[in-house]
């Protein structure tokens, strides 16, 4: 099965959620078929292959992408969370969701400086997580090989504000 083919097929489309006149991609059931999640991961490395010595992943369904990665390329995993969810010191950067705004942080000693990290979110809507993401692992001295995504929301600017970027979506709608 290819992965657009599963996307297509399995990506539930939630209106009015979290807020009003919100259409969310709720990407949950390609994770959970087995057949999905095996062609999804490697479909989402593909293009990044021998370019990264580690994975970002952002919270939350992000982890899940970019733990399956990381273990299918033997590379470490490290997370990008929301604010306040890490215990020791971190990097904070603020952004504006499709549907609000919020910080994102991590450790500010997970990573050696220079390496490469692949970034990795289940959605790029209007960019404003992945460019934070971005900004923090450049803050914490690492290098961003590129960000990949399963689904991109072509109408919402994401790719715009990463511009300069090796970006990867395997579909948009
Ligand atoms: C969703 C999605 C991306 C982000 C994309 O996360 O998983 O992380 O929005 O939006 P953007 O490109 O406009 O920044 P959400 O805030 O729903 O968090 P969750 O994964 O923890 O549910």
């Amino acid at each position: 099965m290819a992965a657009r083919e599963a996307i297509d097929r399995l990506c539930a489309v939630v209106p009015d959620f979290p807020s009003p006149g919100i259409m969310f991609r709720d990407l949950t059931p390609v994770f959970s078929d087995a057949s999905a999640f095996r062609t999804v991961v490697d479909a989402v490395a593909a293009p990044f292959a021998g370019s990264f010595d580690a994975v970002a992943g952002v919270e939350a369904r992000g982890f899940l992408l970019a733990a399956a990665v990381a273990y299918a390329t033997g590379t470490g995993v490290v997370t990008v969370r929301k604010a306040g969810k890490l215990p020791r010191a971190v990097l904070r950067e603020s952004y504006d969701l499709e549907y609000g705004q919020a910080s994102l942080e991590i450790h500010q000693s997970d990573l050696p400086a220079g390496a490469r990290v692949l970034v990795l979110d289940d959605v790029l809507a209007t960019g404003g997580t992945l460019v934070a993401a971005c900004a923090l692992l450049e803050r914490a001295g690492a290098v961003v090989a590129g960000c990949g995504v399963v689904l991109e929301l072509g109408d919402l600017g994401g790719r715009a504000s990463l511009a300069g970027r090796h970006v990867a979506a395997l579909e948009t709608v």
